[in-house]
């Protein structure tokens, strides 16, 4: 047996909880499994289902369970009452460390979020050009992937997690409607992302698409949203950095 310290993390990470009103669902048992299996779990969005404070309470509650970091983002369902900022500071209160263009550094690994945001992909994705309202849509994917490199500067740990909620590539997306896939994600982000040398890079908000992927620059990407089938067999994905 050796004394030096463990070299890898496993980090724990599932998207898209869509934590409901009626409680439907608690997820107090699974964040116990996943403190028991992971070093750090990390959430990647749509914690909520509609952005309301009570949901946000309810997720606070189940969070109790957990004995490990968490580390996350919002995402776009968090934002539909308007009350993200309550919701934000309902989960902070709870131990969330809440990323929004922040990075944190955890036992010499960094981890880097943010949201992001829509706007197709390749080639074919929305351009600025036109109307107010599409540049100003344009503007908002460009705002996510600034931030995002931002946060990626202040990275010193020699490990890094990029946690997102928009997918960066179409890989992870696939089995989604085609028409759709616009509002999924931007190849913008993945171009930043690609800047930088990171570990893993993970995101939800596409409930139907594929677990694995990789960035134009090779690098991993996984679509941990809940309901996609992953080589745990779990709800969470479990991935080594
Ligand atoms: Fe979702
Ligand atoms: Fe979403």
């Amino acid at each position: 047996m050796s004394d030096e310290p463990r070299q890898t993390m496993r980090v724990a990470a599932i998207g898209d909880l869509h934590v409901r009103e009626d409680n439907a669902e608690s997820y107090r048992e699974l964040f116990g499994e996943i403190s028991r299996e992971a070093d750090v779990l990390v959430l990647a969005g749509d914690l909520t289902d509609l952005g309301k404070p009570k949901e946000a309470e309810l997720l606070a509650q189940d969070l109790k369970a957990c004995s490990i970091p968490v580390v996350g983002v919002l995402g776009n369902h968090d934002y539909e009452c308007g009350a993200h900022e309550e919701v934000a500071h309902i989960l902070r209160d709870a131990g969330l460390k809440l990323l929004d263009g922040q990075s944190v550094e955890i036992d010499g690994v960094g981890f880097v979020g943010v949201k992001g945001f829509a706007g197709g992909f390749g080639r074919r994705m929305l351009g600025y050009f036109g109307e107010p309202a599409m540049k100003q849509f344009v503007n908002e994917t460009m705002n996510e992937t600034l931030r995002l490199e931002n946060a990626m500067r202040h990275v010193r740990a020699k490990r890094s997690v990029v946690i997102l909620h928009y997918a960066p590539i179409v890989e992870t997306i696939e089995s989604e409607p085609l028409e759709i896939y616009p509002f999924l994600g931007s190849s913008r982000l993945a171009e930043t992302i690609d800047r930088f040398k990171v570990n893993a890079i993970v995101h939800g908000h596409a409930h139907r698409g594929r677990f694995e992927g990789r960035t134009p620059g090779g690098q991993p990407v996984y679509n941990v949203a809940k309901h996609i089938e992953k080589p745990t067999g779990k709800p969470y994905a479990i991935i080594e950095v």
